[in-house]
């Protein structure tokens, strides 16, 4: 009913809007007075979590998305070895796993068949499961040694939104927490971050504020049968999203690609006002990758790309090469998925939109997929 969708046409519109409190919920009494992370639930003790190897993240669709991610900043905050793996690979290839294995499984309903699959087959092997998931009581966090929850709370429309930006904020956390309860020389960064992250709430929420143009330029490419998306870093899974969303939603072929691979095939692709997002990381960061995804964008649009390019606030460079600008407030390099991702999640809803297409139950799709 309309009520239920608190006033919005869709469910997704609804839980597009919300994701600024699902994020701050899922990071609420996460962090203490002191500023350092308190993760109480995730019951793994710390001697077990310091003797760790090597972090193995299985998930599938738009979790597999947020575990990769993961692994960005799982590497950088820890230096602990961390594999990202589609569940539904990951069990039939008989993987390497032992008791110094900490297999993180990432699920919005702990239902997915093959999520649940490989996390019993990493226990078998003496891993260690830690479940990210976004319902109580759930078969995959019961099965798994801790569980750290996120609190998007219930989400109905097929395609995940805010889910998936509390998978990350949740992954966020355990990276962090590896890094706090390990002791890199990373300590003052994770500090840093972990301020950071307390305001990202407001960022999120600044994003949707100034949506209304990304979906005027939804419409006007109503009628087009293929997007690309581009991006490098964390900006590679956030295009691979953004491709995703676009094909749950809008049913047209849309495909996410790594930047740096753009020689090596997508660029045979690109033809006259063909649309190509480009996720552009900070200039203030790794300062190198913001530099070879600006030539990037110079090589497609002089093959006659339609640039839409999502860059942070400040970022100059990019003006004269974007045929449309999202901007998104400037976040510490490992954060800009949280708001980089918001534009595609509108993008691809009202394309769908636009094209007719029932948002909420797009064809073919089920929220949960419980058959392997
Ligand atoms: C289905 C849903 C996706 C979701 C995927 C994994 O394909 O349509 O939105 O990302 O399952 O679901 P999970 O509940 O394990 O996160």
């Amino acid at each position: 009913s309309a009520a239920e969708k608190g006033g919005y046409d869709y469910f997704m519109l609804k839980e597009i809007a919300e994701q600024p409190k699902a994020v701050a919920d899922t990071l609420l009494g996460r962090i203490d007075a002191s500023g350092s992370l308190a993760l109480d639930e995730v019951r793994i003790p710390d001697h077990v979590l310091r003797e760790i190897d090597k972090v193995v993240i299985v998930a599938c669709g738009t979790a597999f998305h947020a575990g990769m991610i993961a692994k960005y900043a799982i590497e950088h905050w820890t230096r602990v070895p961390c594999e990202v793996e589609l569940a539904s690979e990951f069990r039939y290839r008989d993987p390497i796993l032992d008791q110094r294995t900490l297999v993180v499984a990432i699920s919005q309903s702990g239902e997915t068949m093959d999520t649940l699959m490989a996390l019993r087959h990493a226990r078998e092997q003496g891993s260690k499961v830690l479940a990210i998931c976004n319902t109580n009581g759930s078969t995959i966090p019961r099965e798994s040694d801790a569980v750290l929850y996120t609190h998007a709370g219930p989400e109905v429309a097929v395609a995940s939104t805010k889910a998936f930006l509390t998978q990350v904020v949740a992954c966020y956390l355990v990276a962090l927490y590896l890094g706090q309860v390990r002791g890199t020389k990373w300590g003052d960064e994770i500090l840093s971050v972990i301020r950071e992250l307390s305001d990202i709430s407001k960022q999120v929420e600044q994003v949707l504020e100034t949506m209304e143009p990304v979906r005027e330029l939804a419409r006007s490419l109503k009628d087009k049968n293929t997007v690309l998306f581009l991006g490098r870093h964390v900006g590679y899974p956030v295009a691979l999203e953004g491709a995703l969303k676009l094909k749950e939603l809008a049913y047209m072929h849309a495909e996410g690609f790594a930047a740096g691979e753009l020689k090596h095939g997508p660029i045979a692709l690109i033809e006259d006002d063909l649309p190509v997002v480009v996720v552009v990381p900070s200039p203030r960061g790794r300062s190198v990758l913001h530099d070879k995804i600006v030539s990037n964008i110079q090589e497609i649009r002089a093959r006659g790309a339609r640039t839409i390019v999502i860059a942070e606030e400040g970022d100059e460079a990019v003006v004269p090469y974007a045929d449309h600008l999202v901007r998104v407030p400037q976040t510490p390099v490992l954060l800009q998925p949280l708001v980089a991702t918001v534009p595609l999640q509108v993008f691809a809803c009202e394309l769908a939109t636009a094209r007719g297409n029932e948002v909420d139950q797009p064809r073919n799709l089920a929220k949960s997929v419980t058959v392997e």
